[in-house]
C-alpha cells in the first residue's frame, strides 16, 4: 500500500481522537443530551399525556413553523411517515411516476412505493450531491409531454406527478432552479429536508420551497425526538389534510369515533415532542459547533489527496454529516478499512437506489455524477463535539 496514504489515514485517526478527546469507539453521529431533556420528559410523564395528544407536541409544531418560517408544521412519528403522507397529499396513486435522485437514502423510494407508484432516478450535482436541475430539465424535455396540465412520460404513458429532491447530508441543493422546473412541468414538489434541519438556501429554510417539506428527528439527526418527523407547508389545506391523515382521519368529537377515510396512526407522541423541544433549545449551539468542526476538517484536509465537501454556494449548511471525496475507490476502501479497524466510525455513501433489487428496473438517466460519487464519498464522525 502507498506509504503516504497510509500515513495520512493514520494522521486522520489521531486528529479525530484529539477532536473527540477519546480513545474509545468514535461514532459517526451521536445525539447530545445536556439541556432540559430529562426535565421535559419527566414533566410529560407526570402529565400522563405521553401519546398522540398533549401540549408538547402542539408546542413543538408551533416552534418548527416559527423556526422554518413556514405557516404550518405537522409533527409525525418519523421522517418516512411524513414522506408517505406527502405522497398521499400529492395524490400519488398506483402506477404514477415520481422523480427522485438515485444517490439517496431509501426512505423517499419506499414512500413512493407505498402508494404503488414508480420512482424515476435522475442524477445529482457534484457541487451539492443533491438533485441536478440541469439533469432534471434535460430528462423532462427529452422524455415527457404536457397534456391537459399533466406531465406524461412518453415512454411509459404514465403521469409523472411529483419530484422529491433531497438536501444531502444537510447541504442545500439548487432548490430554486428545481422549483422553477417543477412548476413548468406541473410536478408537485416535495423537499426531503430530513437531513437539513437548520440549513438555509438563499436565506430560506430548506423544506420551505416546495409545496411540502419533510424533516426527520431520528436519533442520528442534528436534533432528535428519539423517533420523529414533521411536514412543513405554507398551504392551509395541505396542512389540515396532513394532520387529518396522520391522526387516523378521525373527525374531531368529544366521544364519537367516526373516521371519514383510511387514515394513519402517524402522529408524533407527546413524549417524543418533550425530548424534541429540549433539543430545539440547543439547535443554534449545535449548528455553531458543527460548523466549527467542519472548518477544522477543512483545514486538516487542505493539503491531502482527499477533498473535504464544503457547503455549496448560496447556502448555509448545518453540516449534519461531514464527508470527504477520494480520488478513487481503492483509496476510499483503504480509508474505510483503517479507520473502522481503529475504532473510528466512517461510512461510504449509500448504494445507488437503482442498484437495489426492488428498484433495479426503474427508469434512470445516465447517473454519471451519482456513480462517480458512489465510489468516492465517505462520511466521517460528525457528532457535536463536547
Ligand atoms: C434523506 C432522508 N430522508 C428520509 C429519512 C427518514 O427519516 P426517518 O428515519 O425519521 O424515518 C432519512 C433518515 O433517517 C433521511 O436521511
Amino acid at each position: 500500500m502507498n506509504h503516504c496514504i497510509k500515513k495520512k489515514n493514520k494522521d486522520f485517526i489521531n486528529f479525530i481522537k484529539s477532536i473527540y478527546k477519546s480513545n474509545k469507539q468514535i461514532k459517526l453521529h451521536e445525539p447530545r443530551f445536556y439541556g432540559n431533556e430529562k426535565k421535559y420528559v419527566n414533566r410529560c410523564i407526570d402529565s400522563t399525556f405521553v401519546s398522540s395528544v398533549g401540549k408538547f407536541v402542539d408546542r413543538f409544531e408551533k416552534k418548527i413553523a416559527k423556526y422554518t418560517k413556514t405557516k404550518y408544521a405537522v409533527a409525525t412519528s418519523n421522517g418516512t411517515s411524513a414522506l408517505h403522507v406527502a405522497m398521499l397529499l400529492a395524490n400519488i396513486k398506483q402506477d404514477d411516476e415520481v422523480i427522485t435522485q438515485s444517490l439517496n437514502f431509501v426512505a423517499s423510494c419506499n414512500a413512493i412505493s407505498y402508494c404503488g407508484a414508480k420512482p424515476i432516478f435522475i442524477d445529482v450535482d457534484r457541487e451539492t450531491m443533491g438533485l441536478s436541475p440541469s439533469a432534471l430539465k434535460k430528462f423532462l424535455i427529452n422524455n415527457t409531454t404536457i397534456k391537459k396540465g399533466k406531465c406524461i412520460n412518453k415512454k411509459t404513458g404514465r403521469i409523472i406527478k411529483a419530484c422529491i429532491p433531497m438536501h444531502t447530508f444537510g447541504h442545500p441543493c439548487k432548490i430554486d432552479e428545481i422549483k422553477k422546473i417543477c412548476d413548468y412541468f406541473h410536478l408537485f414538489l416535495v423537499e426531503d429536508a430530513a437531513e437539513s434541519f437548520g440549513s438555509f438556501f438563499k436565506g430560506k429554510h430548506t423544506g420551505s420551497f416546495g409545496k411540502l417539506g419533510v424533516l426527520s428527528f431520528n436519533g442520528n439527526k442534528i436534533i432528535t425526538s428519539g423517533g420523529g418527523g414533521c411536514i412543513i407547508t405554507n398551504d392551509i389545506n395541505l396542512a389540515k389534510k396532513a394532520k387529518h391523515l396522520t391522526t387516523t382521519a378521525k373527525i374531531p368529537h368529544k366521544w364519537d369515533f367516526d373516521h371519514d377515510m383510511v387514515g394513519y396512526n402517524y402522529r408524533m407522541p407527546n413524549l417524543n415532542a418533550a425530548l424534541a423541544i429540549a433539543q430545539l433549545e440547543k439547535l443554534n449551539e449545535f449548528i455553531f459547533n458543527k460548523r466549527k468542526l467542519a472548518s477544522k476538517y477543512q483545514k486538516f484536509f487542505k493539503n491531502t489527496n482527499f477533498t473535504f465537501f464544503k457547503e455549496p454556494k448560496n447556502s448555509k449548511s448545518n453540516y449534519w454529516l461531514n464527508s470527504i471525496i477520494f480520488q478513487n475507490k481503492i483509496q476510499r476502501d483503504q480509508f474505510l478499512q483503517e479507520t473502522n479497524s481503529k475504532g473510528v466510525m466512517t461510512r461510504p455513501i449509500w448504494k445507488l437506489m437503482n442498484k437495489l433489487h426492488m428498484f433495479e428496473n426503474s427508469e434512470c438517466d445516465d447517473l454519471k455524477n451519482s456513480n462517480w460519487l458512489e465510489e468516492r464519498v465517505v462520511n466521517i464522525p460528525s457528532s457535536v463535539t463536547i
